[in-house]
Order: structure tokens, then sequence, then C-alpha cells
């Protein structure tokens, strides 16, 4: 398969990762904001935010899988001059590390254990956007 096909479904699967990564904390905001008895949006909103989650995962691992095949299968980011792949890995990490977070934070939801504001999942939800800045400027700009 032509390096450049792989590179296509990674950029592919990392912007429907992204899709999720965006959204879900969107949710979680609208779930912090249901008032008590309304049950009806919240079970809505629960729905919706389960349904995300379970589609998030095959996404992350096949955007992860199609770039360790560029990275350990075609060498790119191995030579020297490889400090953006670093920097880009160390960003993947915090992404996993965030997908994570967004779990258990949906299973605090689940089990009516949220205590955390709506202002608190806004700011929350700014992360990605920060990492995914930095991770495509490292990887087509390759700084150093
Ligand atoms: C284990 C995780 C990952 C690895 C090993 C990896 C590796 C790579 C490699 C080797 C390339 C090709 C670079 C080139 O041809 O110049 C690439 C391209 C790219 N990666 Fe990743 N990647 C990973 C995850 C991600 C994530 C999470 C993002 C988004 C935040 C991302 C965004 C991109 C973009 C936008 C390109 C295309 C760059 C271009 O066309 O110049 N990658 N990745």
């Amino acid at each position: 398969m032509s390096y450049l096909w792989i590179k296509t479904a990674h950029i592919v699967f990392v912007t429907s990762w992204f899709a999720g990564l965006f959204y879900l904390p969107r949710i979680f905001v609208n779930l912090a904001m249901v008032s008590p008895g309304s049950t009806a949006e919240k079970a809505r909103l629960m729905l919706m935010a389960g349904k995300l989650y379970r589609f998030m995962l095959p996404l992350a691992l096949l955007a992860l899988a199609s770039g360790v095949w560029m990275w350990l299968g075609y060498g790119v980011g191995r030579g020297p001059d490889s400090g953006w792949m670093h920097g880009k890995l160390g960003i993947v990490l915090l992404l996993v590390g965030y997908h994570h977070a967004c779990g258990r934070l949906l299973r605090g939801f689940e089990g009516d254990r949220n205590r955390r504001s709506h202002r608190w999942y806004r700011v929350f939800n700014e992360v990605p956007v920060l990492l995914l800045v930095a991770a495509v400027t490292l990887v087509v700009v390759k700084p150093f």
C-alpha cells in the first residue's frame, strides 16, 4: 500500500477522532446544565454521549495504527532531526489521556456522580483544540 494512501487514511481517521474529542465534552457542558428534574433531556444527552464515546475508540485506534505504520513501517520521523516526531508523540500521549478522561467523566454522569460545573467543562472542551494545533504544526512545519 503506497505511503500516500496510508497518510490519507491517517488524516481521515485523525479528523474523525477529533470530531468526537471536540463534541463529547460539548455534550458534557449540556449535561452539567441539565436541571435535576429533566430526566428525559438527561437520558437523550446520555444516549448521544454513550454512542459517541463508543464510536471514538475504533477511530482513535485506526489513527494511531496508521501513524505508527508510517513512523515504524516507513521510518518517517525516525532519523536525525526527528524532534518533531518526539514532540508529536508526547502530544499523542496527552490526547490518549484526554480520551480516557472523557470515558471516566462519562461514567461519572452515568452514576450521577458529576460535581463539576458547566464552566469547568467549557474550559476542558478547549484542550483538544490546543493539542490539535500543536500536533499539526509539528508534523507539517517540522520545526525541530
Ligand atoms: C501514534 C500516533 C501517531 C504517529 C506515530 C504519527 C505519525 C505520523 C507520520 C510518520 C506522518 C507522516 C509525516 C510526513 O509524511 O511528513 C504523519 C502525518 C500526519 N499526522 Fe500523524 N501520527 C500520529 C498521530 C497523529 C495525531 C494524533 C494527529 C493529529 C493531532 C496527527 C496528525 C497528522 C497530520 C495532519 C499528518 C499529515 C502531515 C503532512 O501531510 O505533512 N497524527 N503522522
